[in-house]
């Protein structure tokens, strides 16, 4: 069984040609001959009737080999007898155009041939996107043999990279991609992908059988052992509804053991006992049966019972699946059928198929990013850099574009693009609009190129844009207004060469745009409150249309479960603006419920638009929504528990034991930033949370920080930036001033209340406490600013064990945060930019006194949030 992945590509003994089935057509199908002149492109291959491609328009690198031309190659089919091998280049990557969310099943296959004369094995990795896939060891280098990995797999874009990796000195190379979409609810692994071990016609005919007998172009292998008997048939079997589909000629043979007294058993190896298995049994009763005869069997799949009393239905095909994977001790896997004692017939199976998890944990880059970023390649047809452009342009880290940078927060999270340096990269032509779908960019850099036109108004709309470089090319026009109003607002830092000039620079008359900016505020005061009039007049008869998605209804739970999950609602997490929340089990994990109280404010009114919006909302930093329920009048939120409770917990010592050292602070109150910054731009429509503040800063096991409670905000008018809410929301001492004044609701609104938050993590201090001089802590923090001592604010727990630079620019952010005026305050990408910053200049004056003083040094990392310091 070692060999079962390596086949016989040999073609005159293999492929059966009985054509009584119809052609199936071949929709979906991806057919590339690798390394096939454009030219010959297409070509139907004879015997199997598919029609396969050259590679060229899915690969840049690469060159062509034929395998040796012999007598025994001679038999070998055509898309296998030429390859296309890459000498340049670490990664090679082909990109597919696939459809989002189908199921795939994916197969490469690799047939050395010697197409170079050098008789060696090529060794190399295969990826899938990001993901390693297999390392490939063409270990036979004999002629005609091969190796074939195939995989079932969802796919998470629209694009699929399939990548050849080079890890040695031997030259990767690949034969053939072929990709056929499968029905969605077939081969359905609960976690991960399945990787084929083997699909098995038990039959002792030689022959393979694949398209267009087996309308998934499955490749059956002929199996039989020697105390097998094989049974056929000439009728036709039926009963294809749960969509396997077995080709006709692997479901009309079967074997039976030749002592009916033996049990039939089938025995195979996987590669580690730790490898999840699934196998697929298909069974059909080929034979037809007297009215005294029985076959009936109970089936035992590694030592578990898994049917007592299995009778094969008569001239119907039925596909037995294990729901659970199968793990195999010592790596021996085994089925056994044994004939029940009334069975007056052995037991008998017609084939089986058997696959691994796989697991492909590393999330590809943010679909739109990749769009955008391979748009502005395709403009500039990038030729200098583009042997590095291809596949993720993120993942993994060691092949990342050049000139890309990215934001990887973890493996389950979409990594973003964040920075782009094309400086110096010979571009000429405009600026690409398509820079604008790169919506977290953070710097760009494009000096010294040969670009032309203008300065465009759009980089003004990439909210999350800190610095822009244009220097050093033949722009031309001035600034637009809305870059400029970046510069003024967001400290935005934009260089262009002096040619470029700025509006306003001689403009006396401000007084003209202030007056009518201040008439059109009240107008679109007027304006919106009337829309919203509107919408809501709109709303509540439409409200009865929403339907809730599938996936909602997954979610969707009864309120006898809500009850059985929290034990009757016995343990009480804490009490809220809404509700109680408990502590649950879903699935023996723990679970946080939230029992909405009938007067809550928000009602039931918003709460099925709300969870909608909810579920669909995911970011590491957001605590998330695992399911509600919603009957009658019982309403109940249920979110994925957090160990360590509420950031204000840790402040206030109230947790007990340990306090929050300075490094952790600083990466909670970043990691919340980025929960607000998606809030803000990452997600859509984007939201406002309207309730930031340190009880609803969750945090994990490893004190990783997930903002909670963000089911209060709501979204708020795309384009007008603004909302006018009816009721105030917030928790008073958090609530942006600008708020109760106006009733005007912006992201900036969360920008002061997370300053107030970091005053919270750098003072310790409570938001408001009477006994204090001043009872607020802002107006405390800065009368004690006005005395310039930094230590009188820090919390006197950290034990000054703080750097001074850091915690000053710690405490900069925060006041700017609070700025009376929202203009004024920083949007949220800056904020964890700078904080960000805090934390290097923390981690590089602790690891310069870690030096002076290494007899003190404890080794650990300073930036691990795990080596929480305990209070003395
Ligand atoms: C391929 O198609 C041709 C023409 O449609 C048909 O005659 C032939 O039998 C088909 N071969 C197979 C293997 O289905
Ligand atoms: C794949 O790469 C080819 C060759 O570089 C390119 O023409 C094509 O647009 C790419 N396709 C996708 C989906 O990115
Ligand atoms: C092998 O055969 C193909 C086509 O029959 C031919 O084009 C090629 O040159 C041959 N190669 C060798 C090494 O003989
Ligand atoms: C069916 O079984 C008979 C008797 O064993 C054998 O001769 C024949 O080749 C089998 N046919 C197929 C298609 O397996
Ligand atoms: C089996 O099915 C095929 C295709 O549906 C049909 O052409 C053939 O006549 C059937 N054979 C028997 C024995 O029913
Ligand atoms: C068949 O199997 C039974 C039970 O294992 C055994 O006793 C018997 O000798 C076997 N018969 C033959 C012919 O091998
Ligand atoms: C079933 O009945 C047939 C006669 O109809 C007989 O020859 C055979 O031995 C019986 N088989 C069994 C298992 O009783
Ligand atoms: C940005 O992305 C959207 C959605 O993917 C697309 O419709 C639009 O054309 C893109 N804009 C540019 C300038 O590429
Ligand atoms: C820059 O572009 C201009 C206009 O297209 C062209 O005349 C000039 O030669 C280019 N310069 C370089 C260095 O490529």
């Amino acid at each position: 069984m070692e060999n079962l992945n390596k086949l016989l590509l040999l073609a005159c003994a293999t492929f059966s040609v009985i054509s009584l089935v119809k052609s199936q057509n071949q929709e979906g199908f991806i057919s590339l001959d690798c390394g096939l002149p454009s030219n010959e492109s297409p070509y139907i291959e004879p015997l199997t009737n598919l029609t396969y491609i050259s590679d060229v328009n899915f690969i840049r690198g690469g060159r062509t080999g034929n395998i040796e031309n012999n007598s025994e190659t001679d038999f070998i089919s055509k898309p296998y007898k030429v390859l296309r091998y890459f000498p340049e280049g670490t990664r090679n990557c082909y990109n597919l155009s696939v459809k989002q969310g189908t199921k795939y099943l994916i197969r490469t296959f690799f047939l050395y041939g010697n197409y170079d004369g050098l008789n060696t094995s090529p060794r190399f990795d295969l990826f899938l996107g990001p993901n390693i896939w297999t390392s490939i060891d063409v270990l036979i280098p004999g002629l005609g043999d091969g190796v074939i990995e195939e995989i079932i797999h969802v796919t998470r874009s629209n694009i699929l990279d399939i990548c050849l990796v080079k890890t040695g000195t031997s030259t990767p190379m690949i034969s053939a991609i072929e990709l056929r979409p499968l029905r969605y609810d077939t081969y359905t692994a609960r976690t991960g992908s399945l990787k084929k071990i083997v699909h098995f016609d038990f039959t002792n005919q030689r022959k393979e059988i694949r398209y267009p007998e087996d309308v998934y172009d499955r490749i059956w292998m002929p199996y039989s052992q020697p105390e097998w008997t094989q049974i056929n048939t000439t009728r036709n079997v039926s009963g294809f509804s749960d969509g396997y589909n077995p080709p006709q000629d692997v479901i009309k043979t079967a074997a039976i053991p030749t002592n009916v007294s033996e049990p039939l058993e089938f025995i195979w190896n996987s590669e580690s006992s730790d490898d999840q298995t699934y196998a697929y049994l298909y069974f059909a009763e080929i034979q037809k049966l007297k009215t005294n005869e029985t076959r009936e069997f109970k089936i035992v799949a590694n030592g578990r019972l898994d049917y007592t009393n299995y009778i094969p239905t008569k001239f119907e095909a039925e596909t037995l699946i294990n729901p659970a994977p199968l793990k195999c001790e010592g790596g021996l896997c085994r089925v056994q059928l044994s004939k029940t004692p009334r069975s007056t017939l052995p037991p008998l199976m017609n084939a089986i198929e058997i696959f691994s998890v796989i697991q492909f944990p590393q999330s590809e880059t943010y679909t739109d990013d990749v769009i955008a970023i391979k748009n502005i390649q395709s403009t500039y047809q990038l030729s200098r850099i583009s042997g590095q452009w291809q596949g993720d342009p993120c993942v993994p880290k060691q092949f990342s574009w050049i000139g890309v940078s990215c934001n990887v927060i973890d493996i389950s999270t979409p990594p973003r693009i964040i920075a782009l340096d094309l400086s110096s990269s010979g571009l000429s032509g405009i600026i690409p609009p398509s820079i604008q779908n790169l919506t977290l960019l953070r710097e760009l850099d494009l000096s010294n190129n040969n670009l032309t036109g203008e300065v465009p108004e759009f980089l003004a709309k990439i909210k999350s844009l800190l610095v822009i470089r244009l220097r050093g090319n033949n722009l031309r026009g001035s600034v637009p207004q809305a870059l400029q109003d970046r510069e003024k607002n967001d400290g935005l830092k934009l260089f262009v060469d002096p040619n470029i000039k700025r509006h306003g620079q001689h403009q006396p008359r401000s007084w003209v745009v202030a007056l009518v900016a201040s008439i059109s505020c009240v107008a679109v005061t007027i304006i919106v409150l009337v829309l919203i009039f509107i919408f809501r007049r709109r709303k509540s008869s439409t409200r009865k249309v929403i339907r809730p998605s599938l996936e909602m209804k997954n979610r969707r739970f009864k309120y006898s479960e809500v009850k059985e999950m929290t034990n009757n609602f016995q343990v009480v997490l804490g009490k809220g603006g809404f509700g109680v929340v408990y502590h649950g089990f879903l699935n023996n994990e723990q679970v946080a419920v939230k029992v909405l109280s009938q007067s809550s404010t928000q009602g039931y009114k918003e709460f099925k638009t709300e969870v909608e919006l909810l579920l669909r909302v995911h970011h590491v930093n957001l605590v998330s929504l695992v399911g509600y329920c919603d009957e009658g009048n019982d309403l109940a939120l249920i979110y994925e528990f957090m160990e360590n409770g509420n950031l204000k917990e840790h402040l206030s010592g109230k947790r007990g034991g340990s306090v929050l050292n300075w490094s952790s602070r600083l990466k909670i109150a970043i990691e919340s930033a980025l929960g607000i910054e998606y809030l803000h731009i990452g997600c859509n429509p984007p939201m406002v949370h309207r309730d930031v503040k340190s009880t609803n800063i969750l945090l994990g096991l490893r004190f990783e920080a997930k903002l909670a409670d963000f089911g209060l905000s709501r979204s708020f008018l795309v384009g007008s930036q603004t909302h006018v809410t009816t009721n105030i929301a917030g928790t008073l001492g958090y609530l942006d001033p600008e708020y109760y004044q106006k009733n005007w609701l912006t992201e900036k609104s969360d920008v002061y209340s997370f300053g107030i938050v970091l005053l919270e993590i750098i003072t310790g201090q409570p938001v408001i406490e009477q006994s204090r001089d001043t009872s607020y802590i802002v107006e405390w923090a800065k009368s004690m600013l006005a005395n310039g001592d930094i230590e009188s604010i820090m919390d006197p727990n950290l034990h000054q064990d703080y750097d001074t630079s850091s915690s000053w620019k710690a405490l900069e952010l925060a006041m700017l945060c609070i700025n009376p005026s929202s203009t004024q305050r920083p949007n949220m990408t800056r904020v964890a930019h700078e904080l960000n910053e805090c934390l290097e200049i923390y981690n590089l004056s602790k690891g310069r006194s870690q030096d002076e003083n290494s007899s003190k040094s404890t080794g650990h990392s300073v930036t691990s949030i795990s080596d929480i310091p305990s209070a003395r």
